[in-house]
């Protein structure tokens, strides 16, 4: 499917299984969901720019690449975001945090804000939007809205399970800020859960149901 990048490196889908099991406890779910995150975060970095810079080893001066231009934002659409935040911190703790505070109405399955803090000067740097379930992408959109109101003009969007409905709203809406995921899954049921999906994630992660 255009517009999304799927991650299926063997460690990325074996770990994503065990996830999906309902028998997975809330503890092995989010021990989990820090060891992929760590993976999917190295594929969503992939071409990050670099810029050489001159070092001495102990034998010789060298030219050796360093990530290049202001350190990036990992904005986590709370609250699910945050089991893909931890792990994407292990990898690049420099990074600064945004927090989105949206919590999706189970009627009408439209996002609520209840939270936004980010850093401001956005325009200048990569945010990566952080967020395990794209199902109707409502979340989504409204999240990549409001840090692009905030000024963001260079995002991607990383989650671990997304819906085809999903991917193609947000294509629409955002054709700018490419996705990626560890799997594309069949459909969104009547409740806009995703099928066969792993469940409420959040939920999951923080034993709340
Ligand atoms: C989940 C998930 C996404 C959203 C996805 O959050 O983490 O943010 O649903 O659904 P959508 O694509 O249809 O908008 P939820 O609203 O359950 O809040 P939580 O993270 O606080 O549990
Ligand atoms: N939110 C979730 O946590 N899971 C889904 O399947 C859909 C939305």
């Amino acid at each position: 499917m255009s517009g999304a990048t799927v991650v299926n490196h063997p460690l990325v889908q074996h770990k994503l299984t065990i996830m999906r099991d309902k028998g997975t406890s809330t503890q092995g779910f989010r021990r989990l969901l820090r060891e992929i995150s760590l993976l999917l975060c190295y594929e969503v970095t992939r071409d990050l720019p670099v810029v050489n810079q001159t070092i001495e080893t102990p034998i010789c001066e060298m030219q050796s690449p360093t990530l290049a231009g202001k350190k990036l934002v990992f904005a986590s659409v709370l609250r699910a975001g945050n089991g893909l935040l931890e792990g994407m911190l292990d990898l690049v703790p420099s990074a600064r945090v945004a927090h989105v505070g949206l919590y999706r109405d189970p009627e009408t399955l439209t996002p609520v804000e209840y939270y936004f803090k980010a850093p401001e000067d956005l325009d200048e740097r990569l945010v990566i939007v952080v967020d395990p379930m794209l199902a109707t992408a409502n979340s989504a959109i409204a999240a990549v809205d409001k840090l692009k109101e905030r000024g963001a003009t260079n995002l991607s969007f990383l989650c671990l399970l997304a819906a085809p409905e999903g991917v193609a709203k947000f294509n629409e809406a955002h054709p700018d800020v490419p996705i990626y995921t560890a799997s594309i899954d069949q459909k969104l049921n009547d409740h806009g859960y995703i099928v066969p999906g792993l469940g409420d994630a959040g939920d999951r992660m923080y034993g709340t149901k």
